[in-house]
């Protein structure tokens, strides 16, 4: 696929495969993506061109409530490459078709040091920077230089910087839609086709997070190197998470949630085992996973939709679950736990 090779328009397609969670859906309509060209060629054609598109990338983030009906675009953009080799940094660009961990790995191998705490994430490169994946104190915007995207509209191909992207916890301009949220936002807008990673040299390692130190001291290795850090965080998430191509999952389903200090003085004289952390604004942040915990959810289900007992914050498909299973799972969750702490959790994956 690609330029000038044929648009290939596939009918009912299974997209089971196709999202973590594993829940069984087709798509009407799906259309692989292998550059700009073939968008270009979606928008020109007389049929699809006119109808709605729903862009999928390695559906490590959304539930599906049923088959989806707006033409499917599921992104194949291939390509790993060194773009810049300067002394301060390495720039490498991805495809946003590639699967994030492998790219991770790649890099790794290639002695390209800088993506190591952010290894075994679910999901591709053109999801990363969608919702800023971040684990073991690194966020994607900490390594992001720019990426090319293209507009569903018009066709025409642009590039964004980190200030464009507006990085937040979880979030970006990609999350955000101009008809919900006063004319900010690209979702639904634009499809993003390579991403553009900054690896600053000399490399420091990022090693703050409670279960790296850990690590370190069971081992005595005080100066690891960044393939022992991402074996380290490949063994930390294998431990607590479930491998989606075993279990089905989309990663945690809420955000950790931020509090006021005063709010969060509030639940600590309440419950004095909450665990929480400052962050650089003032605010508080609460482990929801601990909440949903204290809420006694681990190990629970709604059909064949369950909570994951090793990490209260991840929800499984136990087996043929719906997507119906999976979003009245995470209502019942948002209702305990607005119950006990007056907490509202937000989910991190989209429904669809
Ligand atoms: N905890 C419990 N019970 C649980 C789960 C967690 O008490 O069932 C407690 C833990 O003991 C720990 C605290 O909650 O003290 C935090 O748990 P953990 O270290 O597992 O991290 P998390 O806050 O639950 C976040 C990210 C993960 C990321 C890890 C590591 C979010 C929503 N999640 O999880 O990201 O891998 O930190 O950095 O920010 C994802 O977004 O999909 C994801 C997996």
């Amino acid at each position: 696929m690609g330029d000038n090779s044929p648009m290939i328009v596939e009918q009912n397609v299974p997209l089971q495969p196709h999202n973590t969670f594993g829940i069984v859906a087709k798509a009407r309509t799906l259309v692989r993506i292998g550059g700009e060209s073939d968008v270009q060629a979606v928008l020109a054609h007389p049929g699809l061109g006119a109808e709605a598109r729903f862009v999928l990338g390695g559906g490590s983030n959304i539930v599906l409530t049923g088959d989806v009906k707006a033409v499917v675009l599921k992104v194949e953009v291939a390509g790993r490459r060194i773009v810049e080799d300067g002394p301060r940094a390495t720039i490498v660009e991805l495809g946003a078709g590639e699967n994030w961990h492998e790219a991770v790995t790649w890099a790794v191998e290639q002695g390209l040091d800088g993506l190591e705490n952010l290894a075994l994430i679910p999901g591709t490169v053109g999801a990363s920077p969608v919702q800023n994946i971040g684990a073991y104190g690194v966020e994607l915007q900490d390594r992001f230089e720019s990426l090319d995207a293209i507009d569903l509209v018009t066709g025409k191909v642009f590039t964004l910087d980190a200030a464009q992207c507006a990085f937040g916890y979880r979030d970006s301009v990609f999350k955000h839609s101009p008809a919900r949220d006063s004319d900010f936002g690209l979702a639904g807008r634009a499809m993003i086709l390579r991403v553009r990673l900054r690896l600053p040299k000399p490399w420091k390692p990022v090693l703050g997070y409670v279960d790296l130190q850990r690590k370190m001291t069971e081992t005595g290795i005080a100066e690891p190197t960044a393939r022992q850090i991402y074996d380290w965080v490949c063994a930390i998430r294998g431990a607590k998470l479930p491998d989606p191509r075993v279990i089905g999952n989309a990663g945690s389903f809420f955000k950790n949630p931020t509090v006021t200090p005063e709010q969060c003085q509030d639940i600590i004289a309440r419950e004095p085992g909450i665990v929480h952390y400052p962050m650089p604004d003032g605010t508080m942040k609460l482990a929801a996973g601990w909440l949903i915990d204290a809420c006694g959810w681990k190990g629970k289900s709604v059909g064949q939709a369950g909570v994951y007992d090793k990490q209260a914050l991840v929800l499984v498909n136990r087996g043929g679950a719906t997507g119906g299973e999976v979003v009245t799972l995470a209502r019942a969750i948002q209702t305990s736990v607005y119950e006990r702490f007056g907490i509202r959790l937000e989910p991190e994956p989209v429904v669809v």
